[in-house]
């Protein structure tokens, strides 16, 4: 009997149109296998965290992003690297999704982390900082395979589609680790079974 499909939400740390992270999710959307099912949570409409709004109630883009997240088996998260750091775009989102503290939606959540950028680095020190900083919001980050995508302007078209074969290739190896992280871990009961 097929396994229960593994159900994956995509999100990239870029607003930008043509983004090569856009790009990774989108190809892992394109090049997931059949046991594996991934859709994407655009960042745009998520406001800046503001304890004091959070007091009076999550804004719904937020109440949105919470639910798409707590409803998949694993998250998988395309970084770009601003200043050796993750941008303040995907951190704003983590931020607002680790609340509240040690019962958040991304608690026991298996993430698997990959980033792309025009550079030598391929976002190697944002996925390291990314990864730390999922560590405190309980997330259950995937070790390994790493995708880091240096060059990118060689690997995407004009309109950030992922045209390199062997960088899709890796995409869709994380993409089949993580499945298997999240099965492996059995966090969810529909999934144990
Ligand atoms: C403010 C800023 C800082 C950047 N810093 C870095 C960096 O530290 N390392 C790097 O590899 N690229 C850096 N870049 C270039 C980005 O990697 C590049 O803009 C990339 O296309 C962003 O990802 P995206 O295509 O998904 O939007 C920076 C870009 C901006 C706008």
């Amino acid at each position: 009997m097929d396994p229960t499909p593994i159900r994956i939400l995509g999100i990239a740390g870029s607003l930008r149109r043509a983004s090569f992270n856009r790009g990774l999710i989108r190809a892992a959307i394109e090049l997931a296998p059949p046991a594996i099912v991934v859709s994407a949570f655009d960042l745009h409409e998520i406001p800046m965290f503001d304890a004091d709004v959070e007091a009076t109630g999550d804004p719904a883009p937020v109440v949105a992003l919470k639910r798409a997240i707590g409803e998949v088996d694993a998250l998988l998260i395309a970084t770009p690297e601003y200043n050796h750091c993750i941008p303040g775009v995907l951190k704003n989102a983590i931020d607002w999704a680790s609340r509240p503290p040690r019962s958040s939606v991304l608690g026991g959540k298996p993430v698997a982390v990959m980033g792309a950028s025009p550079g030598r680095g391929g976002t190697a020190r944002a996925q390291a900082q990314l990864r730390d900083g999922l560590t405190y919001t309980g997330s259950l980050v995937l070790p390994l395979p790493e995708l880091l995508v240096p060059l990118a302007s060689t690997k995407f078209d004009v309109a950030g589609d992922l045209i390199d074969p062997d960088t899709r290739v890796e995409v869709r190896d994380v993409l089949v680790a993580l499945a298997a992280w999240a099965r492996r871990l059995g966090q969810d009961e529909r999934l144990a079974s």
